[in-house]
């Protein structure tokens, strides 16, 4: 296409909804290629679709009949000029462009970015928040990181309500949970939820009572006095993955077989269905969602259960095995900030008498977490258009 004599011989033939770009092909034996478009398609996707101010799709494709046909269709100047019979308007389209989103249908995302699963003697990345706070470098690398590893943790965070918001600000918006946007860890005196006491907290991902979990879990360390308490974490994914190779039939189970749960105190009663491995579209595993303390009781057809049961079981243990987990103390001013769909967390006991506990907590939105990456990898990678400095 890049070749002036391949653009002089591209044709298109029109078909019944569609057309072809029939482009030639090079050298002696080489055969021609041919790409379909849909006419719909065509027209929805002219480039004057979108409004150069609010960058939205202004064209109206209902509109349209459903029959939509061109008047002409030619190649010119490495272009493909359809004029449309309907209205008479005219769309050019670079003929680059459509001949590879041919060949590969679909935006690149540089947030795509694939999985470093992790095992229970993972060295987490740490990161310093007063020098994350005026460094999109640092930035940058926090959101590779969260998006790779699912979590870090950042240190030096001033024992302030306002420094976790300022820190969950640089991934995102902080999105309330049902129980609010912020929450409090610490033994309470009449506390909703086994995470109030000084129990332990088996591994978890939160709030799988709501039908959109939160996404991006932040856990501000205020004060950590107490003996016990060591806060666990492991890769979900990581454990999946090693559950579909091991037990494969269990891996199947729970990624197709939605589980209730259910989160019960005054005036609340949230109830969702969740399946516990999430898988997209090419099959990968993309998270987790387990969560003991608020399982609701299974309604699944007992002999389902017969093999659920134990699928459900093993799976639950694999992520408290040292294997996958790691154990470690959070000390005051540290913050872990992790996926909560792919990351599950716990704590140990403690004794509630040695000293004293308080963690803060609030989520983001894994979203935008996604979207915030590609906006500022494109500024480190062009730092005229920081506001922020971009230092190393
Ligand atoms: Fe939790």
């Amino acid at each position: 296409m890049r070749e002036e004599g391949i653009v002089t011989r591209t044709t298109v033939e029109c078909d019944a909804r569609g057309l072809f770009v029939v482009v030639p092909g090079q050298g002696p034996d080489a055969r021609s290629s041919k790409h379909y478009f849909n006419y719909l398609w065509l027209r929805d996707n002219c480039p004057t679709s979108w409004s150069l101010q609010t960058k939205d799709r202004v064209f109206d494709i209902f509109s349209q009949p459903l029959e939509l046909k061109p008047k002409s269709a030619t190649v010119k100047d490495a272009n493909l000029i359809v004029e449309w019979a309907f209205d008479g308007h005219t769309s050019k389209y670079d003929l680059d462009w459509l001949i590879r989103w041919s060949m590969q249908p679909g935006r690149d995302d540089p947030a795509d970015i694939p999985q470093h699963r992790w095992y229970g003697d993972h060295a987490f990345a740490r990161f310093h928040d007063p020098e994350l706070k005026r460094s999109e470098v640092q930035q940058e690398r926090l959101m590779t990181t969260l998006l790779r590893e699912g979590v870090a943790i950042v240190e030096s965070v001033p024992d302030s309500d306002q420094a976790l918001t300022q820190l969950a600000e640089v991934i995102g918006s902080v999105r309330a949970s049902f129980s609010g946007a912020y929450f409090d860890v610490k033994a309470k005196p009449d506390p909703r939820g086994v995470a109030y006491t000084a129990h332990a907290l088996e591994p978890h991902t939160d709030s799988p009572c709501e039908e959109m979990p939160p996404g991006v879990q932040f856990l501000h360390c205020r004060i950590n006095t107490t003996k016990g308490g060591e806060s666990t974490l492991a890769d979900g994914a990581a454990v999946a993955e090693e559950l579909r190779k091991s037990h494969p039939r269990d891996f199947d189970l729970l990624t197709s077989v939605s589980i209730p749960f259910r989160f019960h105190h005054t005036g609340l009663d949230m109830r969702a269905r969740q399946r516990v491995i999430e898988i997209d579209r090419r099959g990968t595993v993309t998270g987790v969602t387990i969560s003991q303390h608020i399982a609701d009781i299974f309604d699944l057809d007992q002999t389902l259960l017969d093999e659920f049961y134990p699928a459900f079981c093993r799976f639950g243990a694999m992520l408290r095995n040292a294997r996958f987990s790691a154990t470690f103390l959070l000390r005051a001013g540290d913050c872990m900030i992790f996926d909560n769909h792919r990351i599950v967390h716990g704590r140990l006991a403690y004794d509630r008498q040695s000293g004293e506990r308080y963690l803060r907590g609030c989520y983001t939105d894994r979203g935008e977490l996604r979207s915030k990456y590609r906006t500022i990898r494109s500024i480190v990678q062009s730092p005229s258009q920081s506001n922020l400095q971009v230092a190393s």
